[in-house]
């Protein structure tokens, strides 16, 4: 008898309900009870096959079962969410008391940080900032800056040589060239970088940074390049900087010059950071050799140029106060870290 099935299914249905732990189990239900061979939705099938008297006393019972299942699943849905929710709130519990993380910041390292102070004051004076290859001919290193091949003065500076021809640069200096054959006078520029030299101890390091400056136009005198480094020294290490040219010799400059700042530890007075001595040196400089405008197609009768090569690693070392070289090339952060 249909009554009886009807109460059989209702029966196991919520016994089953009253047992089942979670939502797939309730879901497997659900498509055996109202699902297309559902038991429920099979009876309300047989319909047609029952006598019009007795069909609406029937239809009534069936819907009645369907009302009661619908009702007894969604409450036991309801209870198995909410028990979903209760534990995924008392294990996901944030406590709002507890410290919080340390975020860790980085920094910029010493010599980038020398490059961007330099380069803005640079900028500032309407120089452009140029790059260079690390890895350069020996043309532009040497021959374009009137080093020519097994010339003395090569030994100023311990190369590493890749082939004959090829090198890694030993000194910024190799983008003089490079700028002057692609540029037209006038222009200034600077070129911060890498250069390499096979040398190692507490002030030398075989990789090292230099920042080149170059200016080519008409009428560029000593004078010029005497106030340009002066400014540009007092705005790097404070107003009371004294600086001290001292005259030199570098191939590619005739006059040449270096320049020495007062050590800003001391402010002349004499420490370890200057060795006793106040100043400290900081650059070559000087006035470009015009063999040398003109290897580079430029009309050494029309235009002069000033150039000048600042050591990078120095000048962090004395921004800092670090002693050691080597300490800007190790990577380790507790060193690095310092300089937050
Ligand atoms: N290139 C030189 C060096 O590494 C430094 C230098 C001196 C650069 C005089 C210049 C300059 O541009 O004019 O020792």
């Amino acid at each position: 008898m249909i009554i009886d099935e009807l109460e059989k299914i209702k029966e196991n249905i919520l016994k089953e309900l009253a047992d089942v732990k979670d939502i797939k189990s309730i879901n497997e239900i659900k498509v055996r009870v109202f699902g297309k061979n559902g038991v429920i939705t099979n009876l309300s099938k047989g319909m047609r096959d029952i006598s019009p008297e007795e069909r609406p006393k029937i239809g009534a019972l069936i819907n009645e079962a369907r009302v009661l299942l619908t009702d007894a699943i969604e409450k036991k849905e309801k209870v198995l969410e909410d028990e979903v929710l209760a534990l995924k709130l008392a294990t996901e519990k944030v406590d709002i008391t507890q410290p919080g993380k340390d975020v860790k910041l980085g920094a910029l390292h010493p010599i980038n940080d020398v490059i961007d102070k330099l380069t803005d004051i640079c900028v500032n004076m309407g120089f452009s900032v140029v790059e260079g290859p690390e890895i350069e001919y020996d043309y532009y290193n040497f021959e374009a800056m009137n080093i020519p091949k097994n010339h003395p003065s090569r030994d100023m500076q311990d190369t590493f040589f890749i082939t004959e021809d090829i090198l890694l640069r030993s000194q910024t200096s190799a983008v003089q060239a490079r700028e002057m054959e692609s540029r037209k006078p006038p222009f200034k520029i600077v070129c911060p970088g890498k250069t390499y030299r096979n040398d190692s101890d507490a002030t030398h390091s075989p990789i090292f940074n230099q920042m080149e400056g170059l200016v080519v136009d008409e009428n560029v005198s000593m004078a010029d390049l005497k106030s340009m480094l002066t400014i540009l020294m007092k705005r790097l290490f404070g107003e009371d900087t004294a600086i001290r040219f001292r005259p030199s010799f570098f191939p590619f400059t005739e006059p040449s010059i270096e320049v020495d700042v007062s050590c800003p530890n001391c402010h002349g007075k004499g420490c370890s950071t200057c060795k006793g001595s106040g100043m400290l040196e900081l650059l070559g400089a000087g006035i470009v050799n015009p063999k040398v405008l003109e290897m580079s197609g430029i009309d050494s009768k029309k235009y002069k140029g000033f150039a000048f090569g600042f050591g990078l690693d120095r000048t962090a070392m004395i921004l800092d106060g670090i002693s050691d070289i080597r300490n800007l090339y190790k990577n380790d952060i507790r060193f690095l870290d310092q300089f937050k």
